[in-house]
């Protein structure tokens, strides 16, 4: 399919890099296609950023058939750009497409126009330290129409954030309070998708952990609250005696990209990875014997995030002193090293645009 390029004659003024926060800012152009039953995708272009004109019965608006993605371009050292395993982001689209009834799209036309939107607004690439192109692709239902089926029509978007840090608190600890009321999701739902509902089932819990000052919240399973699933917007790791350990993919967590990353890059440093069923009574009794070494969340949006303290129903606990851990700290240069092309991409996780 070919992409019609229709550029902006209003360019924008550029953030600065120190500041950008996340997600406050967005490019000139973005990417849109369009799919009709029958058709399938058709008229993919791009187009001037700017606001969507939808009906007011517009289906995503009511149901939430939606899914999204995340994912980061860097600056590399000779002024090109890098994706991080963008091939990863597209196949998970069409399983998060296959859970919420979405037609399935083309992975590799689609990382193909997010190198062609890359290419267009390169410049919006910051090059401050920690900073990069966030990139959003997201699929909306568009029918309009109440009654509750799967869309006829959708829109298939990709919209892209000059980006600093996810959390203020940067490479410093996160406190994270564990989640003992609410649930994010349950096996058989829709955990493993990344579909918009997940994030607004979250939203509660997460603004009571803020009113309590924590960054985030830990999700424990939906059945018995036992076992640990995900934290807000990351996967997590624990360090016990000498292992890591990050609980096994079991329908209800999503398969992180940078989750994977970091498996391989901790077990190519010959350090032991267990993926399993892990209880945060586990967790707490490791810390009470001593041997809980680092606690780190793993995400696209933020990286490599270590945590420092853990509240579970009011017992506090304080990891590595509420400093970064050692592998922690090792893990995020070694992701955001291969991610800018700084350091030697042995896995092969990097594209060049
Ligand atoms: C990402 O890490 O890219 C995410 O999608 C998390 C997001 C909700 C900020």
């Amino acid at each position: 399919m070919e992409i019609k390029i229709t550029k902006t004659t209003a360019p924008k003024a550029k953030p600065a890099s120190d500041g950008l926060g996340f997600g406050k800012y967005f490019t000139d152009h973005m990417f849109v296609m369009d799919y009709t039953e029958g058709k399938g995708w058709h008229d993919a272009r791009i187009v001037p950023y700017g606001p969507l004109s939808l009906d007011p019965s517009c289906m995503v608006l009511h149901y939430g058939q939606a899914i999204f993605e995340g994912m980061k371009a860097y600056r590399a050292a000779d002024g090109g750009a890098l994706l991080f395993r963008p091939m990863k982001n597209m196949e998970r689209v069409n399983i998060s497409n296959d859970r919420l009834c979405i037609p399935q799209i083309d992975a590799e036309f689609a990382v193909e126009a997010i190198k062609k939107l890359v290419e267009v607004d390169m410049d919006w690439i910051p090059d401050g330290e920690g900073t990069s192109l966030y990139v959003r692709p997201f699929i909306i239902a568009t029918d309009n129409a109440l009654g509750v089926h799967p869309s006829h029509t959708y829109q298939f978007i990709v919209i892209m954030s000059p980006v600093g840090a996810y959390y203020p608190e940067g490479l410093n600890p996160v406190k994270i309070y564990v989640e003992d009321e609410f649930v994010r999701a349950v096996r058989g739902g829709m955990g493993f998708a990344k579909t918009a509902g997940n994030y607004a089932a979250s939203i509660k819990a997460q603004k009571v952990a803020a009113e309590k000052g924590y960054t985030q919240v830990l999700w424990l399973d939906g059945v018995e609250r036992k076992y640990i699933e995900e934290v807000g917007t990351m996967n997590v790791f624990f360090k016990i005696d000498g292992e890591i350990i990050t609980p096994a993919l079991n329908g209800s967590i999503l398969a992180g990209i940078t989750r994977d990353s970091s498996i391989q890059i901790l077990r190519s440093w010959g350090l032991k990875v267990t993926e399993r069923k892990l209880g945060i009574q586990e967790v707490y009794d490791a810390h009470k014997a001593g041997k809980l070494e680092e606690v780190f969340g793993t995400g696209t949006a933020a990286v490599i995030s270590p945590v420092g303290e853990l509240n579970w129903a009011g017992n506090v606990i304080s990891i590595n002193n509420g400093e970064i851990g050692e592998i922690s700290a090792k893990l995020y240069d070694a992701i955001t090293g291969v991610q800018s092309g700084e350091i030697e991409d042995t896995f092969d996780f990097t594209v060049r645009v």
